[in-house]
């Protein structure tokens, strides 16, 4: 007979404050080696790689992506209808046909694609940074690197980079934690980038080309079809998954490197490395620290009954040291292989859609940064944003490094 959850007795655990990272990661690998699961005022924290793995792999958790109107106190039905359309937020045989449809537009070959561009972007954002020697980082280059990368993936011009980081900028409010107040900028931007990608979408039609949308529109699957809506849902979807994430990763990944010249070195050194490395980073030091999930319906995990409802935050930080799956976990070691995936891209069904992209944005940018700021060090306090963001990393890097590179 399964244990309620509430009755079970297990550590207990705030919300995070200000503590820093460090302090943040020692507290969860602590918890991880006293438990698997701890108590927090919203839901458990599920701190084991294995069980991380394991529900997020379980169905039955929906994404609680959806959630955020409501536990907000915001309930606009337009709102909710959208995010009914978001794929973060689908579960069920909706979700399974998305991805199906999609799937093979984001495979490692749509990545390799567009590699020559991203190295001639990041080459061209850290020109001015290395003629000085001098700067900060985020906002030189994390910040304008994957815009570029997303406009040409969706095949959107040049001419209309501007416009997708305003718009990129406006969808982003849904992690600000104020969604009345900014329900109005962010579905007009949903609405004007809906727009801008209808045309787009009939371009491609007429007249289809080697990227992400002409992909998308001659996906088809015993007869079934995108619809316009979706492909608009799904570039939505892209940009909001697809612009902060690489951003902060790139941020977290540079400021522990500047931390860490033997890896710098080593990587400068052998850039064969590179997708080593951007593992590495990943799992060191991810950007996303982890996720949410509800019971869809009562559950029961390991003898413990979750009623529906109930709210789990699977822990990628936690997880991504545990160290039956990764031999002194605290370590930085781009060498390293392990068997055992890291978690910063999750697992199951909502595994991320844009992983071999973001891997090969992480490893251009991250070959250029060895390769031009070979002596790369930290100049200055780092300003990191909010814990409470759901994706995390720094909001100043001040570097320096002998310049000329
Ligand atoms: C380093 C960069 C990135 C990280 C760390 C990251 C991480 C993640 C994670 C953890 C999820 C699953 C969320 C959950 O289960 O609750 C996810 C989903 C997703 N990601 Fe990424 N992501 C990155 C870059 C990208 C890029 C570049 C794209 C697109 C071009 C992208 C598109 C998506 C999409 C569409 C989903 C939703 C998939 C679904 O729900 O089926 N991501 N990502």
């Amino acid at each position: 007979m399964a244990t309620l959850v509430a009755d079970v007795d297990m550590p207990e655990v705030g919300l995070g404050g200000d503590e820093g990272e460090d302090e943040r990661r020692e507290a969860l690998i602590g918890l991880a080696e006293r438990n698997w699961i701890a108590r927090t005022p919203l839901g458990y924290v599920i701190t084991r790689h294995a069980d991380v793995t394991a529900m997020l792999r379980d169905k039955r958790w929906f994404s609680a992506i959806g959630l955020i109107a409501q536990m907000q106190g915001v309930d606009d039905p337009e709102w909710n209808r959208r995010s009914g359309q978001n794929i973060l937020g689908m579960e069920g045989d909706e979700h399974q046909r998305l991805r199906r449809l999609v799937g093979p537009a984001f495979t490692p070959k749509a990545a390799e694609r567009l590699r020559p561009f991203m190295a001639e972007v990041i080459d061209e954002l850290l020109n001015p940074l290395c003629a000085r020697g001098h700067g900060d980082f985020v906002t030189e280059v994390c910040e304008p690197y994957p815009i570029p990368i997303i406009c040409e993936l969706l095949g959107a011009p040049r001419d209309d980079w501007e416009l997708f980081s305003r718009l990129a900028t406006d969808i982003f409010r849904v992690f600000n934690g104020n969604l009345a107040r900014d329900l109005h900028t962010i579905m007009a931007a949903q609405d004007e980038m809906g727009a801008y990608m209808s045309k787009l979408i009939a371009e491609r039609r007429a007249e289809p080309r080697d990227d992400l949308l002409s992909d998308l529109i001659a996906a088809e699957e015993e007869g079934d079809r995108l619809t316009t809506e979706e492909m608009q849902s799904l570039a939505n979807a892209v940009l909001l998954a697809g612009t902060d994430t690489t951003r902060n990763q790139l941020a977290c990944a540079v400021e522990l490197f500047a931390r860490c010249g033997d890896q710098l070195r080593l990587l400068r050194d052998e850039p064969s490395l590179a997708p080593l490395a951007a593992e590495e980073v990943m799992r060191h030091f991810g950007a996303i620290r982890g996720t949410a999930r509800y019971a869809s319906q009562n559950l029961v995990y390991r003898d413990i009954e979750f009623p529906a409802s109930t709210l789990i935050f699977p822990s990628f930080t936690a997880a991504n040291h545990d160290e039956t799956q990764f031999d002194q976990p605290l370590r930085f070691d781009i060498t390293r292989r392990s068997s055992a995936p890291h978690m910063t891209f999750g697992s199951g069904i909502h595994y991320c859609l844009g992983a071999f992209l973001a891997r090969a944005e992480l490893q251009e940018a991250l070959k250029a940064v060895a390769k031009r700021m070979p002596d790369l060090r930290l100049d200055g306090d780092v300003e990191w944003k909010p814990v409470s963001n759901g994706i995390w990393g720094p909001s100043t890097l001040p570097i320096r490094f002998t310049p000329g590179h």
